[in-house]
């Protein structure tokens, strides 16, 4: 198969490509600033077409993960970038893959589990889950992030592409053992004795193992019923106090102080992150996934913080 990636140079599309690439198939990346990798590499600015049509008319699948990093502080500037960026870049792909004559069969948007609103409880799924926005008492920056969400998914689902299946994936937190990556920064405060429960503990906390993110978006290629959005995420989420002890756990450290909310606002602003990222409660589940059969290798963090940990010391 011949797989796209417009903005595959990221965490998410690292753990892709490595996975399609091990498997035989034609990878390339589409990046604002090419850079050597063991598969293609083509250049792209996410607002203009340019010679990345070709590779896209040619491909099979394109899965698309452009955006600004919503790591970050949440000033205007930063807020435009991120909104703006994935806006643009799927008009963009939207545009070119309606007037192609040859067209991928099935392309795949980021979106993110962080559109359904926090939730205690209740488990959100693609059906009966309800959408975030304006809950009362809730602070603007999980606003901005529904916003994001949902303009997302709009400019992706607003333009008809005939020749092309299309699924937008509400993705939870991926985690690999990757440098840099989310669950790296999650194993950096159990390492440093930080590893307490955030904030009051009892938010939820929505993952997936990069295993099991990869074999479901195979399941997406694979059967051509889906279509519209699907939840990415594991069957279990956890309360943040449990996450955190089985971390603990895994890499074998007992104590861990707990950040409690204003100090995740002032980390926080150190990390030059949103506390939003850790304090929302996110109690998202994979329905379709789970209807559709779907086995997770990892449906439990524990045994997924243990096989994060061990690759994560070997890394
Ligand atoms: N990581 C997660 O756990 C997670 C969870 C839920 C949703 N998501 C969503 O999934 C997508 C991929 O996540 P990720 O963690 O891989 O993100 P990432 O590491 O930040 O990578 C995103 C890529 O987008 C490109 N990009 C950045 N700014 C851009 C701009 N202004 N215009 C066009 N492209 C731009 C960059 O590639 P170049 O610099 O090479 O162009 C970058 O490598 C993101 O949109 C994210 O919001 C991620």
């Amino acid at each position: 198969m011949k797989i796209v990636l417009p903005g595959g140079s990221g965490q998410v599309g690292h753990i892709l490509a490595r996975h399609f690439h091990a498997r035989g198939h034609a990878v390339t990346v589409f990046s604002r600033n090419p850079r050597s990798a063991p598969w293609r590499v083509v250049p792209w600015d996410g607002l203009m077409p340019g010679g990345w049509i070709a590779d896209l008319e040619q491909s099979d699948v394109c899965i698309n993960l452009a955006g600004r990093s919503v790591n970050c502080r949440y000033t205007a500037a930063n807020r435009r970038s991120i909104f703006e960026s994935r806006i643009r870049s799927t008009r963009l792909l939207n545009e070119v893959v309606a007037s192609l004559r040859r067209a991928p069969r099935l392309w795949v948007n980021a979106s993110t589990a962080t559109i359904y609103r926090h939730a205690l409880d209740r488990a959100m799924n693609e059906t009966d889950g309800e959408l975030g926005g304006n809950e009362p008492g809730a602070p603007d920056t999980w606003n901005f992030s529904i916003d994001v969400a949902k303009g997302w998914e709009e400019a992706f689902f607003s333009t008809a592409t005939p020749l092309t299946r299309k699924v937008a994936i509400r993705s939870a937190m991926t985690f690999s053992p990757d440098r840099g990556g989310v669950f790296d920064a999650f194993l950096g405060l159990v390492r440093h004795g930080l590893g307490g429960r955030q904030g009051r503990g009892t938010q939820f906390v929505s993952w997936i193992h990069e295993a099991d993110f990869c074999r479901a978006v195979e399941l997406l290629i694979a059967r051509e019923e889906f279509d519209g959005v699907v939840n990415f995420a594991s069957p279990n989420p956890l309360p943040n106090g449990d996450f955190m002890r089985a971390l603990r756990e895994a890499w074998g450290i007992h104590i861990g102080l707990p950040t409690a909310g204003w100090m995740m606002e002032a980390g926080a602003w150190l990390m030059r992150t949103e506390s939003e990222l850790v304090l929302k409660s996110r109690r998202v589940v994979p329905g379709r996934l789970l209807a559709a059969g779907f086995q997770f290798l990892f449906p439990e963090w524990p045994a997924a913080a243990r096989d994060l940990v061990a690759r994560w010391r070997v890394g």
